[in-house]
């Protein structure tokens, strides 16, 4: 009876077999995706430059049998070869290239202030990070004939929300290269996720919240929400990286799959200007 038990519970994780490698994997989405991953039955490579965060996470979830971490700047091409290289020594293949790692640049949204230092270093890190990451999880998924590569993109890639526009053009730039990977001839899904707004370490930063209690956050950003009685968790972006790199999602591929609760659908700001006459 328990052996039926625990042989149902072992097939049904949705990324037994699978290797994954996480960037930005040390902190916030990637970190609770590469938790969610093992969970599923994953063999993890967390690729971050946060080498203590990262590695002591290692240690808390499972042993180097399921999950390693490796120092991986993404904007720099041997880091993410021999990142990937890692995943396919070690674990044997690399079914899953996440590539979460991102940074905001400064948060400011008005062009004139707008830094140019800052605008290259955000495209290199969330664009060109990117593109390496595809790059090199290509060079290993077209002989395999399979694979799933996705991209956290953001929101702000559907919806205007006044956000810089470094980060904003940065996240809209990978949507562009999702589609134009064009890797379905050789077996490969290209998938991008787009969240609304997370607490995480990056929002915190972004945004100077740095000490304010994670539900009050939420509570502002669920005022603005359109989806009521429910928050966005990191979680959330965790099962739906699950979801994408999975096989339950075979036939999914060049989507830009959306967490906002209709957010980026909605704009109630004509139906308040009608109101405001009304009242
Ligand atoms: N938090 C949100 O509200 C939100 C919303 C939409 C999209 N996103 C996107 O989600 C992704 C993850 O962000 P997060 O909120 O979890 O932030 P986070 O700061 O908690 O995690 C990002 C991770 O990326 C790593 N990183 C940054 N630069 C790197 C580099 N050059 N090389 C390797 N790793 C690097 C950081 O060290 C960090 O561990 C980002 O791409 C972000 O743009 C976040």
């Amino acid at each position: 009876m328990s052996t039926n038990t625990s042989a149902a519970t072992s097939t049904s994780k949705r990324l037994q077999g699978k290797v994954a490698l996480i960037t930005g994997g040390a902190s916030g989405i990637g970190k609770c995706s590469a938790r969610v991953f093992v969970k599923q039955g994953a063999k993890v490579v967390i690729a971050d430059v946060q080498d203590e965060l990262g590695l002591s996470f290692c240690k808390e979830i499972g042993s180097e049998e399921t999950i390693s971490y490796v120092h991986c700047n993404v904007t720099c091409d041997s880091d993410i070869q021999n990142a990937v290289d890692f995943a396919v020594s070690k674990y044997g293949s690399l079914d899953i290239m996440f590539s979460n790692a991102g940074i905001s640049g400064i948060m400011d949204p008005r062009i004139l202030a707008t830094e140019i230092e800052d605008f290259k270093r955000v495209f290199d890190v969330n664009v060109f990070g990117t593109f390496l990451a595809a790059k090199h999880a290509a060079r290993v998924m077209i002989p395999a004939k399979k694979g799933c590569i996705l991209f956290t993109a953001s929101v702000t890639s559907v919806t205007f929300t006044e956000g810089p526009h470094p980060y904003v053009t940065s996240k809209y730039a990978l949507l562009g290269l999702a589609k134009n990977l064009c890797l379905g001839q050789y077996g490969i899904r290209v998938n991008c996720i787009s969240p609304f707004l997370v607490v995480t370490p990056m929002m915190r930063k972004a945004t100077g919240l740095m000490q304010m209690e994670k539900e009050k956050i939420q509570a502002a950003v669920s005022a603005s929400a359109i989806l009521k009685e429910a928050v966005l968790e990191e979680e959330d972006i965790a099962e739906a990286a699950v979801y994408l790199g999975s096989d339950e999602c075979k036939y999914v591929s060049r989507i830009n799959l959306v967490i906002d609760g209709g957010f980026s659908l909605a704009n109630p700001s004509f139906a308040m200007a009608m109101k405001s006459l009304i009242s």
